[in-house]
Formats: structure tokens, sequence, C-alpha cells
């Protein structure tokens, strides 16, 4: 079996991560604001920074030779080809408040390639996990996105950035899209909102200025259960936008949000 084999970085990787899940949830109550990021509103607890500590440790005892990517600790180098990209917690809002929708996302990339992922949602009981071309996962039963349903009957998720130009733009890209939708979610988990498409909980989901650490284990899981990801105009997902829904849906969101300027700050 290779060093690379995506079974066994997925199976390294649910195994951390529910580690991580467990200790997170354990300090869920009374947790505090340590620091800010971004903006004020962009706040980071003790918890993100240890429970991504732990993860580097528990990756890098198993696989000293693999490179890291991390929210909060940042680029790690190493020379073995595969890169592991963490969110200790996605949701850290969420997490602050005592709400159920946060999780630990975990992906291994190899040769520049997302290759598995997992996604755990402690407090809901949820483990996503996929393998590229092994299909999507959640606590080990096969996971599905809902057939395609036309723009004005669909549910879709989105979130909103930190900084309030940026959200000022994406609520008026909102006033378009709202009208012409079934609904819309703001759950506040770009991972909890994929693995939630992924398994029929929406129909659809965009939003800008993500970064790799927010979808790049839950993009694997929402295509592995069938759902089409990615940019504008053919692009992967990026941190300009990213668009994820069961093929048809995808395209019909696609064109609504391209002339809109969902991938700018206005
Ligand atoms: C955030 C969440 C949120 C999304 C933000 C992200 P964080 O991640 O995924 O749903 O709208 O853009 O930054 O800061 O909680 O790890
Ligand atoms: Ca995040």
């Amino acid at each position: 079996m290779s060093t690379h084999d995506p079974a066994a970085l997925l199976a390294l990787a649910a195994e951390t991560g529910q580690e991580a899940g467990r200790v997170a949830a354990e300090g869920q109550a009374g947790i505090a604001v340590l620091d800010t990021k971004s903006t004020p509103t962009d706040v980071v607890t003790e918890m993100d920074r240890s429970v991504e500590e732990l993860i580097r440790k528990r990756l890098l005892t198993a696989r000293p030779d693999d490179s890291v990517l991390g929210e909060e600790g940042g680029r790690q180098a190493g020379s073995s080809g595969v890169r592991w990209i963490v969110d200790p917690i996605d949701g850290t809002v969420n997490y602050l408040y005592g709400r159920p929708d946060w999780a630990v996302s975990i992906a291994a990339e190899s040769g520049g390639e997302v290759v598995a992922g997992v996604v755990c949602v402690p407090v809901r009981g949820e483990v996503y996990t996929a393998t590229r071309g092994g299909g999507a996962f959640c606590n080990g039963e096969p996971i599905h996105v809902a057939p395609a349903v036309p723009l004005e009957m669909a549910l879709v998720d989105t979130g909103f950035g930190y900084s309030s130009a940026r959200r000022a733009q994406q609520a008026e890209v909102l006033r378009t899209v709202l009208p012409r939708v079934r609904d819309i979610r703001r759950g506040g988990s770009a991972c909890v909102d994929l693995c939630g498409l992924a398994r029929g909980r929406a129909n659809a989901y965009y939003e800008r200025g993500l970064n790799p650490w927010d979808w790049s284990a839950a993009a694997l899981i929402a295509e592995e259960a069938g759902a089409r990801v990615g940019g504008l105009h053919g692009a992967p997902p990026n941190s300009e936008l990213i668009i994820a829904a069961a093929p048809g849906l995808f395209e019909e969101l696609h064109d609504l949000l391209a002339p809109l300027g969902a991938d700018t700050d206005g």
C-alpha cells in the first residue's frame, strides 16, 4: 500500500478529527474570545489554537514528512508530497455562542489534489468522510445530494465574510438571489453547509471569500455525494467564489450569480 493511499490518509484524518472534535466539544461551555483576526468579529478562541496544535501533532507524529496548512498556524513545509489542510473549528462564532453547527475539518492533498477529507460535527454526532472516487459517507452510511430542482424551488445556503465592505456587497447579491429561490439559510459553518448539501439538507450553496481550510474536505464530500462544486466560468472552487449544487441547478445558480459581482467586494 502506497504511503499516499487515500484510504490510509482518510483513516488518519478521521481518527484525528474525532479526537479533536471530542476535545473541542468538552471545552465549548464557558469558552471565551482569546483574540481577533481580520476584524473585531473575526474571533479566535483558545480552543481554535489548541485543537489545531493537537491535530498537527497527531498528523506529523504519524507522517513526519508531510506538510500542513492550518487556519490558525499557517504553513509548515514537508517533503512527502502530501499536504494536510486543517480547520480546527469551522464556525467559531457558533462555537462561541454554544450553537451546534461547528466542525473540525481535515483534508489530505496528494500531488496538489484533495484525495481524502473528513468533517466532524461533534455536537450532532456526525462524521462525514470521502475519498476521491470512493463516494461520500456520514457515520459510514453513503450519502447523496438531493435531485436537482428548479432554482425557484431551491433551498440555498450561503455565508458572509467578516468585513463590512464585503458584507455590503454580499447583501446586494442577496437582494437579487432571495426573491428567485425557495429560501436562504445562513448556518455559520461553510463545511457544515457543504456536508448538509451532500446529504440533501439544502439544494445549493454559494459563498465568497472562503479559504482552502473552509472548503477542501467538505467540497470533496459534496462532490463525491454527486454535487458539482466550482467557481465561476469553469474555475475550480476558489476564494473568490464557491458554488455547489446538483448538476443542472449548479448552472442555473452560476448564471444568476455571475453577472451580479458575487465574486467581488463591489
Ligand atoms: C467561517 C465560517 C462561516 C463563513 C466564513 C468563514 P470560521 O469560518 O465557515 O460560515 O461564512 O466565511 O470564515 O472563521 O468560523 O473558521
Ligand atoms: Ca473556517
